[in-house]
């Protein structure tokens, strides 16, 4: 998990006052005296047979690479032993060389969703915000993006991250152990903001709206996705307890209270793109991720609740633009 050729390249860049910080950001982020198991996922990235692949796939729905003929039947089984290691894998799928890993979330719905409803992310570096593993990640640099950065403050990610870069090995994407809020302040260097599936989980949600504005430059796009409810403008739920058994919920707008937020910050152009309630076939348990998953989550007897009485889990996305004019930067 070498980063000094990001840290290298943002040298004496727009991005060189992030450059200076990341070394000390990584470090924490991927501190194994805070994150016990952090060595044995690590020990499991070591593992990894090695293995050159002969095609990689950024634009189909499994994310990965393959051979021109299969791999012998010891390294198949040493990949498929050593990937389980670094259960569980939530954002996917992917396939390395025919191991299908069939995570929790058939990602590649959520980013059917949005690609075609989006600005073209042809020559534009992108912000994944909470990017998981990365699967999304991997499908913007297949959609054209010159340097994708993901970051997501769980090292279990990171490192399932690393495997997959293990056989891609794309210079141009890159996921980093950190949350939001070390990001540095006003950047306004990143041509397209993904946000997706974080909202929720920030106690203040205007701010971070602001922070994810400050970093993009003028003209460039902002791509939410959040849980929302059906109502008017105004409307807001902020359960009390838990809410489809995840305890760290904060406030689920409606999709006109969401878009008003961002109009009252000063975003442009706010558009909702897709709106839909998440099915048990989108998000389920698998032998990648064994444990509880949606089915568990809603109420046994009227799925269009949640186990605490709540409305079932139903996501919107929306894009808006910083005012200004985009244009590539050479
Ligand atoms: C529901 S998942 C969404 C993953 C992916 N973006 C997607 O849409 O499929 C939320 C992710 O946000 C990450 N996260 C939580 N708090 C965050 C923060 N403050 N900054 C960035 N990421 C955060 C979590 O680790 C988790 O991977």
């Amino acid at each position: 998990m070498d980063y000094q050729p990001l840290i290298a390249r943002w040298r004496g860049s727009e991005l060189d006052r992030w450059a200076q910080q990341l070394e000390q950001q990584i470090g924490k982020g991927l501190d194994q005296k805070r994150y016990g198991d952090l060595a044995r996922w690590l020990q499991a990235l070591e593992e990894l047979p090695p293995v050159q692949a002969d095609a990689i796939h950024l634009n189909s729905a499994r994310v990965g690479a393959s051979t021109a003929t299969p791999l012998p039947t010891a390294t198949a089984q040493q990949l498929h032993t050593t990937l389980g290691k670094l259960h569980p894998w939530r954002k996917g799928p992917f396939d390395l060389f025919g191991v299908h890993i069939d995570t929790e979330w058939r990602s590649d719905w959520k980013w059917n969703r949005l690609q075609t409803q989006i600005d073209s992310l042809q020559g534009r570096r992108v912000l994944d915000v909470g990017c998981g593993s990365g699967y999304h990640c991997w499908r913007m640099l297949g959609d054209g993006a010159k340097e994708v950065i993901g970051i997501d403050p769980t090292p279990l990610f990171v490192v399932q991250f690393w495997a997959l870069q293990k056989y891609l090995q794309q210079d141009n994407v890159w996921v980093l152990p950190l949350p939001m809020e070390q990001v540095p302040a006003k950047l306004q260097a990143l041509d397209t903001v993904f946000s997706m599936g974080v909202l929720y989980h920030r106690r203040s949600p205007l701010d971070h709206l602001q922070e994810l504005k400050d970093c993009l430059r003028p003209g460039g796009q902002l791509v939410l996705e959040t849980l929302v409810i059906e109502g008017a403008l105004g409307d807001t739920l902020l359960p009390e307890g838990r809410y489809a058994r995840m305890g760290n919920v904060w406030f689920l707008p409606s999709t006109d209270t969401l878009l008003s937020w961002l109009r009252k910050l000063g975003f442009v152009d706010e558009q909702l793109v897709d709106i839909c309630v998440t099915t048990t076939e989108e998000q389920r348990s698998t032998d990648w991720m064994t444990f509880h998953s949606l089915k568990n989550f809603l109420d046994p007897e009227d799925a269009s609740k949640t186990i605490e009485g709540y409305p079932a889990p139903r996501r919107a996305i929306v894009t808006a633009r910083l005012p200004g004019d985009w244009s590539p930067v050479e």
